[in-house]
Parts: C-alpha cells; structure tokens; sequence
C-alpha cells in the first residue's frame, strides 16, 4: 500500500471536499476575479476612447512578396511596435503587432495552428502621407494603413467590413525595467531568474521557436531600427510618473500575491464591425447564445477556471476558452481569431444596445439612424497580437476557414456519441456489474460506464483501488463481451507520494512545472499534495501518452477510454482555485503565459496516448473539461459542473451551440445536472434534451441519490427508454453530421441562423436548434410545460413532426402542445435522414443493421440527404479509404442512391428495409430498379390522412446504387 506523504494538510483537504459536496448552490464571486481586481484589465479599461498614441511610421514600410512590415510608434513613450500584415488563402487576413525591441521574447502560442497558413501575395496599391493601402491577395480585399492616429480598415469591394483602432484602445505594455533603486534590483533578480529558468529545462522545439523569434527580431533591427529608437526602447520610461503602476509589479488578490518578474505585459486592441449587431462565440461562458453589451458591466472572461457552482447569465470565466468570435448580419458572416493563451477579456458595444426595436424602426424612418455598430475590444494579459480575421462571406465559409487554421471536429468513435452513463463513483466491480446488468433488464440501450475519481487507488490516476477493483480486466471483458466501453478518469494533478510509480518517474525526468523559484510547483486537489506535469513539454506529453500503453496502464484493455477532468489546471489552494501565474513552464515561459492552453494538452497528450497504444490503427476517445481553440482535434467537452435545476438545462443549448461555432462541436451538459437530485420530471426532460445534443452523458456528483433510469417509476423508465431509443435510431444521421464536421468545420448541432442566414427572427433565438440542417429540435426546459412556442425558419420551406409527420409551413411560431411523452422535433421538408430503428443493446450491436429512409418533401416534391459509414473505430477511412458516402436524391418521383465519394469502399451487408416518404401523393405502383436494369414490384402502404407512404422491404444494399420510382 502507497503511503500518504502527500496529504499533509488534510483538514483543508477536508474542507474543500465538503464544499464540493455542499448542496447550497451559488457560487462565491469573491474566489475570481472582476476586472477592476485583475490589474492588466483595470489599466486596460481604464483606456478610454480618443485619439490613439500609435502612429504608423510609412517610411519603415517594408512589403516582400508575401508579408508588409511596418513600424508603429507610441508617440507617447517612443517605444516602437512591429505590425505584420499577411493575406491568407482562403479569405483570411493575419496580422501581429509585437515590440520591436523587446526585453525578452513574448510568447507566440504554438500548437495551436495546425500548419503555417497558406499566404497570398501582396502588393501596395497605394500611398500617400498619410495612408498606405495594400491588397490581399484578391483586388478585391483592400486594407487602408493610417498613419496619424495608426488604424486600419478592411475593405471587401468598396464595403468596410472591418477597422482596427478606430477608437483608439491599442494599448501595449512594452517590456521594461524597474525604475526605482529597490525595485530595480527586484527586476534584475527576476530577469536574471528568468534566464536561470530557462536554463533548467531542456527541450528543443520549443527553443526552435524562440530562436526563429530572435533570429527575425535581428533581421528586424538590421532593417528596421535606427540608433535612436534602440536607445529610447532600452532606457527606462520617462513618461512613467504618470502611469498607474498599481499591479504592474506584484499584485495581490485574497492571500496570493503573483510577483510579476516581467512587470506589466499586457496587450488591447479595438475592433469596429459597421452593420453588425449580433455577435457570438468566445465560449466558456454560462450565458445567451447572442453576446451582450458588456457597457456597465464586467467583460467576457476568457481564463479556464474551476468554477464551484457556477451562476448562470453572467461573463465570469469557465473552464474553457475559445478566442473567435463571430459577427453576423444578413449579408455575411466574419470572424475574429484572437491567438492569445493568456488571461483574456472582452468588451463588447454597439450603437444600438438598449434601443428598443421601435427605437430602431423610428431611427430608421427618419432616415437618421446610424448604421448599426459593434464594437469589440480584446485585452490579455501577455503574449503578442496575433489576429486572423475570417472574412466569410457566410457562416460556413467562417467555419471552414477556422477549420483550416485549428483544424476540426475529430470524427469520434461510434461509440462514443451512443448514451454514456456515469456518475461520481459506481463503487465497485459488483456495481458496475449491476448498473451495466440493470440496462438489460429494463431493456434500455447505452454504450459506456464510466469511473470516476474514486476507482483509482488514492486517487492516483492509472491505478485501481485494489479492493474495489481487483480485477478490472474481468471487468472489462465482461463489457467487451456484450459490446460496451468502460471510461476511466486520468486527471493531470498527480498525487506526491514517493511509492508512485507516476509521480517518481514524473519528478526524475524533471517534468514537473516549477515554482518562481525553481522547485517542483506543488498544489492541492483531489489526491491531497499533489503535482503538475509540464504539459507544454513536448517529452512530457509523449511520456504521458506512453503512459497509456496496456503494458504501462495496467488492467486497461482496449475498451477502456479516458476522462481528462480538472485540467484548467484546478489547484484548490490556488489563486482563483488554479495555477499560480508566475508558475514556470518549459524555456521559462511563465504559466501567466500559457494558461489556457494547458488543458488542450493535457487532451492531446491522452487522446495520442490512445493512438498510440493501437499502434495508430484505432480513434481516440477522450473527455475533457478545459479547452481552447484546436481542442475540436482531440475529442469531446463537457459543460462541468451543471445543476438539477430547470435554468441549467435551459442554458445547456446557447453553451453547446457556442462552442459548436468555434469548432468544438462534441459538446454536451451532464444529464440530470450534476449538483442536487433532479425531480423525475426534470430528469425526464433532460434525457429528451441530451439524446439531441452531441455529447450524451449521464453524471450525478457523489452526493446525490442514485438515479440509474430505472429508479423513477415504470412511467418515467419508459419516458427515458424512448428517448435513448430516439438516439440510437438516429445515430446514422449524427454521424453523417459528425462526419461533416470532421471534413468541413461545420457544427453538428448548430443555431438556426446559420442555415437561414437571411432570418433576423432566428438570430436570437437559442432555446431551439438545428441537427445540420434537417432536424430542428426544441426541448422542453420549464417545469410543468404545457406547450411550447416554435418557430420554424424558411420562406416556403415546410417541416414535418417527426412523432406525428404533421406537416407545417414555414416561416411561422407556432404554440405547440406538450406532454412529458416527448419533445417537439421537426425534420426539414427537403431532406432525407437515415434512421435505424432495430432496437438493440448498444450502437455496436446495431452496426449492420438495416436503414429506414426518411424522405421528407419539399413542396416542389424534392428532397436529399446523404450517409457516411466505416467500420466505426479506426482510422481506416482517412488512411485507406474504408467508407461509403451515399447520397440520396429524391426528384421526379423517384429516389436515387449514389455514391457522394467515389473515393470510398467499404463492405457492408447494411440493406435498407423501409423507406418512408413524407408529404407524398399515393402513387399506384412502386418499383426498384438495380445497377444491372433489373426491376421489381414493391409493396407499400399509404396513409390518405398523414400522406405518408411508407414502401416496405425495398431490400437494396445500402452501399449500392438503386433508384425507387413512384408511378
Ligand atoms: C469535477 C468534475 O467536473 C466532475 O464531473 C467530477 O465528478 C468531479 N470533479 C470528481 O472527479
């Protein structure tokens, strides 16, 4: 047995436990920050609108073929910035503003991107004194350089789409040293400190970046500098006295202080966006889908957080960040990536906040209204400025350019978007067995179990508690044998305890993150004392995807999946209950640097051990609950940790769709809501809520009762029955959208305006949603409900009820009665969705099941729809191109099956049994004719009051080609 060296401060340990377990919901707003406590935002905001100090100095332009350098001047402090202009193929413009000078180098975030973008070429197509225009690439996209004050405006055509600094906010906090005689010393021990740092650590690959960043700053100088500038940069600022030094150099909140070697380091920047009002995106937040002026209030907060019991409807931080926010407006859509891994804030403001729609109609009928504005404004805490703006024109042309840059939606095991169940803790080998034993029973279907903190010995993550699981590979093979996966959670704190395995080998190869000081940083979570591996190591992080191999994670088998929980990194005993900033990282980089970053890698490095230990042949699964832009790459997020209240299933949608739009589109909210016992009814709802959002997952906190489906009564058991069964019949559209997502960008589950643009009816809208662009789901999240209001989008589109295949027209909101029985779901006049509708066990055992086509008629009497199969599981159809991807047509009376990929193969002895047509006339007779001319007679029924004809047994092979003709 392990000894306990590491828990030696067990009554706070204790305490925080007992919080966890407190069943009083609210969150203590005094453990975070506002941004008046958080001294970068404070002198940001503190900022006002006006006239920018920067100048752009035109004589430093410097164009190559691809890329124009310019330098911009601070006139008030002479300290130079370098801006860097690049157009990116694919309708994208780059561009970063960096010292010219600086101290030392400022992290640029690697990883992230998943190559260099693709430039274009560049040209001056203009200058003057006072302005320089260049074109990117296409004539067709203009960027307008002004010197005095510095902005820049985009231009698409003769539309401005975009400006920079046109309220003046760019504000850059150069590096500098300390001005008096104590605090100057203090400075030198810390740059000083920070060279010894970056002396502790040995990697090469990160030290390539830095010493590409020197080798161009070089470059810089030799070009760009004169003796003058380099003078003024170096000596310290004489314009200081003026300055709020508050928080420059230590700053303390509640019993931390963060000592601040580098001194103030932070980064702002405005963004003008004319005829745009609605903006999105820039998840973690529990809030509306629509972003809200943040005027009065504090700014969005991008800084992954472990939030105990978090509040709804507010823009404090989670545990996850995404930086791209997304503008829409009927003409286009634009995004705005803002590469920054730091402590980040946003402020959101238009013109038209607050005004009423009749303010609006009577501005506009007076002819005096002002164009609608947004504008945003992006501060962080360090780094540089490195911005793409994503230039549209529609949202999915966003979505595909994001996709080029961080890469998209991993395609998840089939498995994986089945119904998972878990809760904190199944207890033992007998309970899983029971629990797993018990969807049998009541004939419900579900494909994971989950363990959570409690299956491992002490909480030391790879191992299992000997005498609750003594035999995990029985276990697991008994699951195998029935066609289900078991996942287990890996959390990235790693219990200080010498008899550890883990944690020596962690400590001897010296991959620990560091204190200022240089020791092994030390905080405390669920084991206790515990340790937090450098995931920015690249060595670290291929050492811990070795971990996973069957050899090193012993008593796993390859049905075993991972949880990654806890990684924003949480530190219960640290500054906002996560990571000191002034922490150390690899090469030095301090925490205060790479923060949110830490919980994606902690996800890579897992989601890679998992290849790995295939040998490269099977896809990952793994769930994580921090994230940033590019997590999409490596599986799936969670919304934490949630409650069983009515608001938290509501805002399970506007946050899953949020992330949808930044990419991550395998997100869900946990099912019942983690904190307190949810009413039979809620539960009930929520299980019709989670079978249409991706991530599909049952999980209860350790305190709450048990709340297996089968424990609420038959009626409710049977409720949530046919809500799984919903899931599992249409698991083959899911992953046709998932396979989308993988290929496009596109979200699955996605908000109506993304599909009607056009609508300003829908760009608000977020209590319902679209499943690509034929299933509109709008779930029922108030207590008692009796009806619903929908609103189904799309001049001349018609939907049918998918329960009743009651057709309706569209655009119209319509009241629709409910009843706990199910939730109102429409398919898309249109549209053609495949269905399977066997009932079985779990998605494995339904894997060669035959299909039933749902086609559903436009009211031309059209509709398409397409389908992507593989063998569900490994990399097969990326690598040898194992997959089928059928389309579907219906047109003149007659359904077609084609091939969408010539591309693809793959064998299946899938066959389609039925085909129901929705909004059909009653044709006299149905045939089928094969590839080879043959043609047979088909049997079918139709219903004169529905005008559903449903044609049975058609009995073609899905992976052929056929049609069915109507006569
Ligand atoms: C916090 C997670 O959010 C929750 O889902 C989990 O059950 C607990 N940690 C214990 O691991």
């Amino acid at each position: 047995m392990a000894t306990d060296e590491g828990s030696r401060f067990p009554i706070r340990i204790l305490l925080f436990t007992v919080l966890y377990l407190s069943v009083t919901l609210a969150v203590d707003r005094s453990n975070f920050k506002t941004c008046d406590q958080s001294s970068f935002c404070k002198r940001q905001r503190g900022l006002m609108h006006g006239s920018s100090v920067y100048r752009a100095v035109l004589d430093s332009l410097d164009v190559t073929e691809t890329r124009a350098r310019l330098q911009l001047m601070n006139d008030a402090n002479q300290v130079p910035l370098m801006l860097e202009v690049y157009g990116l193929e694919g309708n994208m413009t780059r561009f970063k503003i960096n010292e010219l000078n600086p101290l030392r180098p400022r992290y640029e975030v690697p990883d992230v991107l998943v190559g260099d973008p693709p430039v274009l070429r560049l040209t001056v197509t203009g200058k003057d004194e006072e302005s320089v225009e260049l074109s990117l690439g296409t004539n067709q996209h203009k960027l307008i350089i002004t010197a005095k004050p510095f902005r820049m405006d985009l231009l698409v055509g003769r539309d401005l789409v975009l400006s920079v600094n046109s309220r003046g906010l760019l504000h850059f906090e150069h590096q500098r040293k300390r001005m008096d005689s104590f605090s100057d010393k203090v400075g030198s021990t810390f740059v000083s400190m920070w060279d010894k740092m970056k002396s502790l650590f040995s990697s090469d690959s990160q030290r390539d970046t830095t010493t590409i960043a020197d080798g161009e700053k070089e470059e810089e100088k030799a070009n760009l500098e004169t003796d003058e500038q380099m003078e003024k940069a170096e000596e310290p600022e004489k314009e200081k006295s003026a300055e709020d030094e508050t928080g420059m150099w230590e700053e303390t909140f509640k019993t931390h202080t963060d000592s601040k070697p580098n001194g103030p380091t932070s980064i702002g920047l405005d963004f003008s966006l004319p005829g745009f009002e609605n903006v999105y995106g820039i998840p973690e937040h529990a809030d509306d889908l629509k972003l809200k002026s943040t005027e009065g209030g504090d700014p969005y907060r991008l800084y992954n957080l472990d939030v105990f019991q978090y509040e709804l409807y507010n823009p404090m931080a989670l545990y996850g960040s995404v930086p791209l926010l997304l503008a829409h407006n009927i003409h286009h859509t634009m995004g705005i990536f803002w590469l920054n891994a730091a402590e980040t804030w946003v402020d959101i403001s238009s013109n038209t906040a607050g005004k009423t729609l009749f303010g609006k109609m009577l501005d506009y009928m007076h002819g005096g209204g002002e164009t609608p504005q947004t504008d945003v404004r992006w501060m962080s805490e360090s780094g540089i400025i490195d911005v793409f703006l994503l230039l549209g024109p529609s949202a999915k042309d966003v979505f595909k350019q994001y996709g080029s840059l961080t890469g998209t939606q991993a395609l998840p095991p089939l498995f994986s978007i089945g119904y998972h169940q878990c809760r904190w803790n199944y207890n033992d080998e007998e309970d899983v067995r029971s629990v797993d034993a018990g969807f049998d029973e009541h004939d419900l279907p579900y494909d994971v179990i989950w363990l959570d903190i409690e299956h491992a010995d002490g909480k030391r993550y790879f191992t299992w508690d000997p005498n609750k699981f003594s035999t995990p590979k029985n276990m697991l093979q008994q699951l195998n044998d029935k066609k289900r996966r078991m996942v287990t959670i890996v959390d990235p704190h790693i219990k200080i305890d010498n008899s550890y395995r883990i944690h020596n080998e962690i400590r001897s190869r010296n991959f620990y993150v560091k204190t200022k000081d240089g020791n092994d940083y030390e905080g405390w979570c669920w084991p206790g004392s515990a340790g937090y591996p450098d995931f920015t190591n690249p060595e670290m992080r291929s050492w811990w995807s070795s971990m996973f191999s069957y050899d090193q994670y012993e008593g796993s088998m390859s049905n075993l999946f991972v949880w990654n929980d806890m990684n924003e990194p949480s530190v219960f005993n640290g500054p906002e209950v996560t990571m000191h900033k002034d922490a150390v990282h690899m090469d030095g980089w301090e925490h205060r640097d790479i923060h949110n970053l830490y919980g994606l890698y902690v996800q890579q490095a897992t989601a890679e051990g998992q290849i790995q230990r295939s040998g490269g042949h099977e896809r990952p699964f793994v769930l994580s609950r921090a994230f940033f832009a590019g997590s999409q790459r490596y599986g799936a997020i969670w919304t934490g940790d949630n409650a069983a209240e009515w608001d938290h299933l509501k805002i399970s949608v506007p946050m899953c769709l949020s992330l949808g739009l930044v990419g991550i589109s395998f997100c869900g909210a946990d099912i019942g809501g983690f904190f307190k016992n949810p009413s039979p009814e809620l539960l009930v709802r929520w299980y019709q809520m989670g079978a249409y959002q991706p991530f599909f997952r049952a999980h209860a906190h350790l305190d709450t009762t048990r709340r297996e489906p089968w424990l609420f009564g038959e009626e409710n058991k049977q409720l949530i029955r046919s809500a799984l069964r919903e899931r599992y019949a249409l698991l083959p559209y899911w992953y046709t959208l998932f396979y989308h997502a993988y290929r496009t960008g596109e979200p699955v589950m996605r908000p109506l305006w993304v599909e009607y643009p056009g609508d300003v009816t829908t760009f608000a809208i977020d209590d319902q949603f679209l499943l690509g662009s034929a299933i509109l789901a709008h779930p029922v999240s108030e207590q008692a409900a009796r009806g619903v209001q929908v609103y189904l989008p799309g001049k001349g589109v018609v939907w049918y009820d998918v329960h009743t295949h009651q057709k309706h027209h569209a655009p119209q909101t319509m009241y629709v009665s409910v009843t706990l029985s199910s939730i109102p779901v429409y398919q898309r006049g249109g549209s053609i969705v495949p269905r399977k509708e066997r009932i079985r066990r779990n998605s494995e055992c339904a894997l060669i099941d035959p299909f039933t086509l749902y086609v559903a008629l436009s009211p031309e009497g059209f509709a398409e729809g397409d389908l992507f199969i593989d063998d569900g599981h490994s990399f097969n159809f990326e690598k040898k191109n194992e997959f089928l991807h059928r389309r579907f047509t219906f047109s003149g009376h007659v359904l077609t099956s084609s091939s969408a990929d010539p591309r693809g193969h793959f064998d299946t002895p899938a066959w389609v049994e039925r085909v129901i047509i929705l909004g059909s006339a009653k044709p006299t007779s149905v045939s089928v004719r094969l590839s080879d001319g043959k043609e047979r007679p088909l049997d079918f029924h139709f219903d004169a009051e529905t005008s559903v004809l449903t044609i049975r047994k058609p009995a073609v092979k899905i992976a052929e080609d056929w049609s069915i003709t109507l006569r």
